[in-house]
Order: C-alpha cells, then sequence, then structure tokens
C-alpha cells in the first residue's frame, strides 16, 4: 500500500523504514532540510540500532522516498500518518500540539482525493475529535478521516518493537475505513497473533497517556522504596527482585536508580496533568506530580551524594561522569538525568569530564560548557569521584583495577545499579548507590 509518513524523528523515521520493511511504499516527509538530506542519503541522523541498515535498504530500493513537499505528499498516497513531536510547552504542563495541528493544518486542504489520516504522535486525549472538526473546514470537496493509531516503541528498541509490536491500537470514529485499511497495512503482524485493540479516538489516546502514567509511576514507585532503604539501610535491588517476581507486578521497570528521562516519559506525565485538570479532572492525577517529584528528587540526590563524597563542597573538585544519553542504546540527550547532573555539578564549582558511548555531540549542543572526554577512562582521570549515570555496557565492563591507577581516589557512585559492587570493592573502591 501507498502511504506517507509526516515527520522523520525517533518515531517517524523508525515507522517510515519498517512500513516498507512490510512491502508498502512509503514517502516521509520531514521539513528540516538537513535531516532531509541525511535520511534521503540513507544516513539517519540519530543513534538507534538496526534502523540505518533497515532504512539504507529501502532507499535504495526505492521502497522509502524521502521529500519536503506537503503537495508531493497529497498526491502520493491517501494514508497519512502523523509522527510530528508533541514536546513539552516552554513554561507550562501542556503539549505543544503546533507540529500536530501544522500538519494538518498543510496537509488538507491540498488533498484531492478522500483521505485517511492516522496519528501516531502522543496528544492530548481529544485532539483526535478537534482535529477531525478543523480537517472537515479544511477539505475541498473530499472526505477526510482522523483516527489515533499510537506507537508504543521504545529507543533503542524501536525497529524491533515497531515489527513486534506487543499490541496494535486503533481509535476510530464510527463508519470511517481506519479499521479495514489498519487490517491490511499491518497483515503480517495481525498474521503473527499481535493483538489489535480497535477503539474510539479518546481511548486510544488514553491508552497511550496512560501505558507511559503507569511506567513512569512503576520507576517512581520502587525509587521512593529507595529512598526509605537508604533511611532503613536495606536493600532496593533486593526488594525489587523480591517482589518482581510476583507476576501482578513484575521485574520489569523497577530498576531504581537515577530515575526517568527522555523525550516521552518526563512530558507526557506532565501533559496528562495538564490535561486532566482542562477536563476538571485534576485530582484523579494528582498523585502523578508526586511520581513527577520523587523522579526530579533522585537527580538532586545525587548531586547531593557527590558533594558529601568530595568532603562537603564541590568548589574545584574533579568529577568524572560516565553516561550522558538517558539511557543505554540511544544518543538522545532529552530531559537526561545524567547530563541534567552533571550540569548542577558544575554549577556548583567542580570540573566536569562527561563520557558517552553515543550521545557526545547532542551533550555538546545542549550543555556546551562541560568537559568532554575521548574515553570513559580519559573522563576519569584525576577525578576525585565517578559517577555512572547511564548503564552501557563499556561502562559495566569496565575494569575496575585499571581504573583505580586513573583517579584521583577510588569512589563510584552506581547511578543505575549496573556494576559489580564486590568487583569494584576487591579493586579498592568505595562503591555508593
Ligand atoms: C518510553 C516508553 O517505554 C515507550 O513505550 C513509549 O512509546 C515512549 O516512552 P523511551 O522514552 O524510549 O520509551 O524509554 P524507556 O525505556 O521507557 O525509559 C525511560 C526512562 O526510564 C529512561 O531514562 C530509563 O533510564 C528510565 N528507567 C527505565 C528507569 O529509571 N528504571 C527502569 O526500571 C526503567
Amino acid at each position: 500500500m501507498r502511504m506517507v509518513v509526516l515527520g522523520l524523528g525517533y518515531l517517524g523515521a523508525t515507522h517510515a523504514a519498517c512500513m516498507a520493511e512490510l512491502g508498502h511504499e512509503v514517502l516521509g516527509i520531514e521539513v528540516v532540510p538537513e535531516k532531509r538530506a541525511q535520511l534521503a542519503a540513507g544516513e539517519v541522523p540519530f543513534y538507534e540500532p538496526g534502523l540505518p541498515e533497515l532504512l539504507k535498504r529501502h532507499i535504495d530500493t526505492g521502497a522509502l522516498t524521502v521529500s519536503g513537499s506537503y503537495q508531493e505528499a497529497a498526491d502520493f498516497a491517501d494514508v497519512f500518518f502523523i509522527a510530528v513531536g508533541t514536546p513539552q510547552k516552554k513554561g507550562e504542563y501542556g503539549a505543544d500540539l503546533s507540529y500536530v495541528d501544522s500538519a494538518v493544518e498543510q496537509l488538507v486542504p491540498l488533498l484531492t482525493r478522500d483521505a485517511l489520516i492516522l496519528g501516531k504522535s502522543t496528544v492530548p486525549v481529544g485532539t483526535a475529535r478537534r482535529l477531525s472538526e478543523r480537517a472537515d473546514e479544511l477539505a475541498k470537496d473530499v472526505e477526510v478521516e482522523i483516527a489515533w493509531n499510537p506507537e508504543f516503541l521504545r529507543e533503542g528498541f524501536a525497529v524491533e518493537d515497531t515489527l513486534h509490536p506487543d499490541r496494535l491500537v486503533l481509535g476510530a470514529f464510527a463508519g470511517g475505513s481506519a479499521e479495514v485499511t489498519c487490517r491490511e497495512i499491518y497483515a503480517a503482524m495481525l498474521e503473527d497473533d499481535t493483538p489489535f485493540i480497535v477503539t474510539d479516538p479518546p481511548t486510544a489516546e488514553l491508552v497511550k497517556t496512560s501505558a507511559n502514567a503507569f511506567l513512569a509511576t512503576k520507576i517512581s514507585f520502587i525509587n521512593a522504596i529507595a529512598e526509605v532503604c537508604d533511611a532503613a539501610d536495606a536493600d532496593v535491588k533486593a526488594v525489587a527482585d523480591a517482589i518482581g517476581f510476583d507476576a501482578r507486578i513484575g521485574r520489569r521497570f523497577l530498576n531504581a536508580g537515577l530515575g526517568f528521562g527522555g523525550g516521552c516519559l518526563p512530558k507526557d506525565i506532565r501533559a496528562f496533568m495538564a490535561r486532566a485538570g482542562e477536563l476538571g479532572a485534576a485530582e484523579a492525577l494528582s498523585f502523578l506530580r508526586e511520581v513527577d517529584n520523587v523522579n526530579m528528587r533522585r537527580r538532586t540526590r545525587m548531586v547531593e551524594l557527590a558533594r558529601k563524597l568530595c568532603g562537603g563542597s564541590l568548589l574545584g573538585k574533579r568529577i568524572a561522569v560516565l553516561g550522558a544519553a538517558f539511557k543505554p542504546e540511544s544518543d538522545d540527550v532529552r530531559d537526561s538525568p545524567a547530563l541534567n547532573v552533571a550540569g548542577q555539578i558544575q554549577l556548583q564549582g567542580a570540573s566536569v569530564a562527561v563520557y558517552d558511548p553515543k550521545a557526545m555531540d547532542n551533550s555538546r549542543r545542549v550543555f556546551p560548557t562541560l568537559d568532554y572526554a575521548q574515553s570513559a577512562v580519559d573522563a576519569c582521570e584525576k577525578a576525585d569521584v565517578v559517577l555512572v549515570l547511564t548503564e552501557w555496557s563499556e561502562f559495566r565492563n569496565l575494569d575496575p583495577h585499571a581504573l583505580a591507577t586513573t583517579v584521583r581516589s577510588p569512589v563510584v557512585v552506581d547511578g543505575r545499579m549496573c556494576l559489580d559492587g564486590k568487583a569494584w570493592e576487591q579493586a579498592g573502591w568505595t562503591v555508593c548507590v
């Protein structure tokens, strides 16, 4: 089937390449010229394992093409995916829907045939209805159906999650063709017995925001328990392991540490609270404020811990920060806990050397004043404290014996509980979590 993907960021580029992989003919629309040029040449402008190979293959065969023209998009197909960003508004909790709105505003007046627009971006409940009304106003003698088909992909596993999702969700208004079209688009997955939940648009929108709110809550839950464990001298990892064996609880997303960041969970829980407030249901989600608070406290605690380990002041100290991406297998530094901690420590007068296997360029753009080291070992040179803030396997595999000779004092904070603490202690390190 022919289809268009509007927006080629983390979500859109992955979706476009995966749709080509499923055998569809895909036109991707990207308005940023540099990104477009890279993608058209078969290069992915961000780090996502497996995506460059997939994208290159389908660019080379012509199954996937890239353009900046909405006119070309309107001429190309009758099915359009919206995959543009919905960041947090500046100075407000709500989501900035200007990119989503603009996609509809630009596309719909150009349509000369009936069309289906499938939203993939994470949006506040009620967005599909509002866009549908707007599309009716903008459409010139054509029927434009808007439905929501949220994406649940994780960065680092985006290709796998898109091609083999846990479930497919479609929120469609009655009387349209969205379900039939989606069954065709996703035929390969449906043959694999992937659960397919067909519902109305507000429910589909809420499925996505609820899923992310639940994941954020799960992480903050274990981090709240970590605070109590700290106070009671108990082991939060053992608590997580033990409660995780209960199938009703499950072990995944119970890793205590520096907490969640990235382009999704933090802004999604805030947008969810803001939307609930608009709907008069603010009280129902007031616990999410505490989820956010617990999460942000992890960052403050890390800075405090580093200060304590430096004898009460960070002034003039040298701190190694290993990890800058918001999680491993990603170069994304949006709302990265690691980079946020590095910045706060520098503000308190320390010199901070950062190393990340993939996120150096993105980090430099956000925090140009930090020192960026060539390697983990370089970052640790003469460090008073080493902070491991993103659990890259490269850091797990560091040789604590060799590293002990590089630092000024062998003190490490395992901010993601990812190191073999005993091995580090045996190599002479003081290990804190
Ligand atoms: C998330 C959702 O998982 C995905 O379904 C949705 O579509 C988009 O948002 P992503 O942002 O890629 O995906 O990251 P995720 O793997 O969920 O991790 C989010 C953050 O939580 C990271 O900073 C990670 O380090 C942190 N995290 C995760 C924890 O602190 N503890 C955990 O146990 C799990």
